[in-house]
């Protein structure tokens, strides 16, 4: 089915495929005005969200599509007790592909037995999150012309996010990427090793780090994370796991040539504003190829025609 709920359901070439529809969007936006006319859109997000539901919707709308949104379930038949299951597959009558974000993991396999159209994870607990990895991917290739061989350095409460751990699988797929991380999870971190599974890259395992500062200088790009305080039990270790992964732009004169900053957002303490504006800041950047690298999934979800006639997608996502 063409379906988007793990970035594990693509191949690298599929990825890449993805890439060069992003670009033709970029390059010529009205050729795709029109790609999605007559279809309907459900974003049905169940977690809240700023850039993932508008960029989907900005998305959806500059193909032509409609949009039936529900950005607040207390506004659906939910809060009297109706299942999520029931909620959804009325989504899927409705619809012609449902985009969904839930707190829970595992719940997008069962959202699908409900509805028999696409569907598109927008974040599914702390493991799923595949258009944010695209768009990181995207956003790799867009800066550096290839993935490959890149040193990727993930900091911050990497346990807990959907962002960092679909990032590390999307990694998988390219050649000769070493991982390096600071990992500010929770109070145990401190003296507990990064699970070397979670982090494996083709058998290779992550190169842990105590601090921001000692990691900076060996990656090509530094991914900061928001460390969860809502993971701690205790506000001084919530102080001590921040402090070490916290970026600033004093730490940046460390960092290795040609260094990048990425965060998927929102950021809070872990990345200070004062890295704005600076040249290593690409996080607007990835909250800006969100709708292309968004439309091009829908695209290859859903199908589509373009200005003149051809026609392209849907292919199993
Ligand atoms: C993340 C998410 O919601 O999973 N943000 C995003 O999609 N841009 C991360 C987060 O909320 O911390």
């Amino acid at each position: 089915m063409p379906d988007l709920i793990s970035i594990e359901d693509l191949s690298r070439r599929e990825i890449e495929d993805i890439f060069s529809s992003a670009d033709h969007i970029q390059r010529s936006p009205d050729d795709f005005r029109r790609a999605l006319g007559g279809k309907v859109v459900c974003t049905l997000f169940f977690e809240s969200s700023t850039r993932t539901r508008w960029s989907f919707e900005a998305a959806a709308h500059r193909l032509g599509a409609r949009v039936l949104s529900v950005a607040d379930m207390r506004s659906t038949r939910l809060h009297l007790g109706e299942s999520l299951l029931d909620t959804t597959r009325m989504a899927g009558f409705y619809c012609d592909a449902v985009v969904a974000r839930h707190a829970s993991d595992d719940v997008m396999r069962r959202i699908k037995e409900t509805i028999r159209v696409p569907l598109i994870s927008a974040g599914e607990g702390r493991t799923h999150h595949p258009t944010q990895t695209l768009i990181d991917l995207y956003t790799l290739r867009d800066h550096f012309g290839s993935v490959d061989g890149l040193q990727i350095g993930i900091a911050g409460g990497i346990r807990h996010s959907r962002a960092a751990r679909s990032l590390i699988a999307g990694l998988r797929k390219f050649e000769g990427v070493r991982l390096h991380v600071v990992d500010a999870s929770h109070d145990a971190d401190e003296g507990q090793e990064f699970p070397p599974e979670m982090g494996d890259l083709h058998g290779v395992a992550p190169i842990e780090y105590s601090s921001m500062k000692k990691m900076i200088g060996q990656v090509d790009m530094v991914y900061v994370v928001r460390v969860q305080p809502e993971r701690f039990a205790d506000p001084a270790a919530h102080a001590r796991q921040l402090e070490k992964s916290r970026l600033h732009r004093e730490l940046l004169s460390r960092g290795s040539a040609g260094l990048i900053v990425m965060h998927c957002l929102p950021r809070t303490e872990e990345l200070d504003p004062d890295v704005d504006e600076t040249p290593q800041n690409k996080y607007f950047l990835q909250a800006r190829h969100a709708v292309a690298v968004r439309s091009a999934t829908l695209l290859r979800c859903m199908g589509g025609r373009l200005a003149g006639g051809t026609v392209i997608g849907r292919r199993s996502c």
